[in-house]
């Protein structure tokens, strides 16, 4: 059984972080629980406020971004005021002063002498932070039409949101075809969360020294090029939709590296469609997390077939439950709307303990568990086919 210690820290009015530090055998880490303190009805009141007018606040962040105010106040530390701000971009003061008062008000701005506004720190993590950036550009560009229906996506467990860009059944069959603005914000996202996390986790998979190599879910080949560039023998093969495979043959031909990279088009969702045979080891990196819990035991059940005992098979993935911040965890929640609303209708985030228990479902055993690399958001499963 886990140790367990709690410790509570009072952030702010309204929130206590408890902190709570887990110790077993294969885990040392902390997981961090958020809690609301229990709120007067003003204090509530208040707090409802902020969601029921935070589209509106959410957009005049992503405005003062587009029209350059915010770059602009970042510039100016000792603050600037709205007429300067109006006659240095072209923009009527009416519109600049809608913004910054909306601003002010949601924590982005202050308010010091001479009227002139400065970024808070709120402001300066919307300004210049790169995740910040990400996360904005994705929640605006791919999820925020699409969650006016999310009603409906829950009603008929499909992505009903999705239609805004298109008429497929998933995000991924239309994927390669997203208007290019979409598109970057949609790949923005997906790789800021992996890439960081494959420095550590190509030093995880090639302890082993695999001489083949899968990448199910490969997308465009980064990872898999990553590898080739890792290890100089190894030999990889990309399994994805049509759509995808067709980029990442166009990327691994551009890095030279085609006779080390094969590829295999799979739709793992048709239970007909085998993966073939012959990998010492498999790479599912942020790719589980795109079906539902039965869907995933259909495709791990897939892999097993064709794996031996001696295969390594790799998850890496962003779990709910191991994360180090709470910043983390609150934005992978919100993910999986995203899945609700635009991938498919059906999957979402999971927690390390779901997917494990999946995998033992598939006939797979839990070798090491690495917890929180590169960003501190992934965890590395390294599973072993038992049955
Ligand atoms: C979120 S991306 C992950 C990409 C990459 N592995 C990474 O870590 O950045 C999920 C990938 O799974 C693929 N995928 C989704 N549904 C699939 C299906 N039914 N069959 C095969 N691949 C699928 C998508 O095309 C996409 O490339």
């Amino acid at each position: 059984m886990p140790k367990v210690f709690k410790k509570s820290i009072k952030l702010g009015k309204f929130l206590n972080i408890v902190l709570v530090y887990m110790t077993n055998a294969t885990t040392n880490f902390l997981k961090i629980r958020c809690m609301t303190k229990e709120l007067s009805i003003l204090e509530a009141k208040f707090e409802a406020q902020k969601l029921a007018f935070g589209p509106i606040y959410f957009q005049a962040v992503i405005s003062m971004k587009e029209l350059g105010i915010l770059p602009l106040i970042g510039k100016h530390r000792m603050g600037i005021d709205v007429e300067h701000i109006a006659s240095t971009l072209g923009i009527n003061p009416y519109g600049v002063g809608v913004l910054v008062e909306a601003a002010l008000n949601a924590g982005v701005l202050e308010l010091i002498e001479d009227n002139k506004y400065k970024l808070t720190k709120v402001g300066v993590m919307l300004n210049s932070d790169e995740l910040t950036r990400v996360n904005l550009n994705f929640v605006n560009d791919v999820c925020y039409d699409a969650a006016k229906y999310t009603t409906d996506s829950i009603r008929k467990s499909k992505p009903e949101g999705l239609k805004v860009f298109g008429p497929w059944a998933t995000v991924y069959e239309g994927l390669s075809q997203l208007p290019d603005k979409i598109k970057k914000s949609w790949f923005e996202f997906d790789h800021y969360y992996s890439d960081d996390a494959f420095k550590s986790a190509l030093e995880i998979v090639f302890e082993e020294n695999p001489k083949t190599l899968f990448d199910i879910g490969g997308n465009t080949g980064k990872w898999s090029i990553a590898c080739c560039k890792y290890n100089q023998a190894v030999q990889v093969k990309i399994l994805d939709l049509p759509g995808q495979i067709a980029v990442a043959k166009k990327n691994v031909e551009d890095e030279g590296l085609i006779g080390r990279v094969d590829f295999h088009e799979i739709n793992l969702l048709d239970t007909g469609q085998k993966i073939p045979a012959g990998a010492d080891a498999v790479w599912m990196s942020q790719f589980l997390d795109c079906f539902s819990e039965s869907e995933i035991t259909n495709i791990l059940k897939n892999v097993h077939q064709a794996v031996t005992p001696e295969a390594s098979v790799y998850i890496l993935e962003t779990f709910i439950d191991n994360q180090k911040y709470p910043a983390a965890a609150y934005s992978l929640t919100a993910t999986s709307l995203y899945f609700t609303t635009v991938a498919n209708g059906n999957s979402k985030m999971y927690s390390e303990a779901k997917m494990l228990e999946l995998a033992r479902n598939a006939g797979f055993e839990l070798e090491v568990s690495y917890p929180l690399i590169g960003h501190s958001y992934h965890t590395v499963l390294k599973l072993r086919k038992t049955k």
